[in-house]
């Protein structure tokens, strides 16, 4: 048992779409690792025996994806926190005695994301816009608010959905109007799209920026393309901005850390590898 490769992989479905081989493969080879990290598709109804298997087969951990970020809650044997709060998990380590613990980085992924793109960044500079309540606004929200954000402006299209994570988190977060949040980014220190607008394909992010501030950090969780409709805007207001692309990167940290023995770095090198 000793000497074997340790393996990981993503599990979704679909799974061709995942930049995660290519961002594992990179730290891999960069840190000359024995270790591989590979995409596998699996269906909701293969998911546990895929992963009870999974540890025989020599592989630590997994991460999981679409369809599985959820219901792998179902089999996981110990959860962490951050992962119960959130909802999903994304980080799967396999321990020694096969057990599956199950973790979410994304909202780690999200907050260093932000600390390496706009250093200096004070959580407790004032309160954050967040635009959408999906699911990777959750993972944003946690993280805010245990960096020390003082309040969070929640707004999202369908606002009940807002509410509900209103209801969730607390008095921290309070609840403003779709049709309102224009008047609120006067009053964010931080502003955060975590909706799908402004993706490619997708419509454009239409909201009144005008009364956005110079000393105002705005950040897209959106990568392609790199540089949204929203953070052009707020980067020609003179705003300090950062893309989403890194939030992705440095979510699998942990991950990496853990089944390779070895924590890695986020930089241009590797942003350049997710880029070509
Ligand atoms: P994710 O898990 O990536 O957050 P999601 O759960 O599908 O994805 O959430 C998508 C977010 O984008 C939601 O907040 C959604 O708003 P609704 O809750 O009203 O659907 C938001 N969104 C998608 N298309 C939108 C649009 N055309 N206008 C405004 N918000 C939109």
């Amino acid at each position: 048992m000793t000497d074997r490769i340790p393996l990981a992989a993503v599990l979704g479905q679909p799974i061709h779409h995942s930049k995660s081989p290519r961002l594992h493969g990179h730290w891999l080879r960069r840190y000359g690792l024995p270790g591989h990290y590979i995409p596998i598709e699996v269906s909701s109804g293969d998911l546990e025996d895929v992963l009870r298997m999974m540890p025989r087969m020599g592989f630590v951990g997994a991460n999981v994806t679409i369809p599985h970020k959820v219901a792998v809650f179902e089999i996981a044997d110990q959860i962490t926190d951050r992962a119960t709060i959130i909802g999903a998990a994304n980080t799967l380590i396999f321990r020694a005695d096969g057990k599956i613990m199950a973790d979410n980085t994304d909202g780690y992924g999200f907050i260093e994301n932000l600390r390496q793109g706009a250093p200096g960044w004070d959580a407790g500079a004032g309160p954050a816009l967040v635009l959408g309540a999906g699911g990777a606004c959750r993972a944003v929200i946690t993280s805010l608010l245990e960096a020390g954000v003082p309040q969070i402006l929640l707004s999202n299209r369908t606002r009940i959905k807002a509410e509900q994570l209103q209801e969730d988190f607390g008095k921290r977060v309070q609840v403003v109007d779709w049709v309102q949040v224009g008047n609120a980014i006067e009053d964010a220190a931080l502003v955060v799209n975590t909706t799908s607008l402004g993706m490619v394909g997708q419509p454009e992010m239409r909201i009144p920026l005008d009364g956005l501030q110079k000393n105002t950090l705005v950040t897209d969780l959106v990568y392609t393309p790199l540089e949204t409709n929203l953070l052009r805007v707020a980067r020609e207001a003179g705003c300090r901005t950062v893309d989403g692309l890194g939030m992705l990167l440095h979510q699998a940290v942990p991950g990496f850390e853990r089944w390779f023995g070895r924590r890695p770095e986020v930089d241009d090198a590797l942003r350049d590898a997710m880029l070509t």
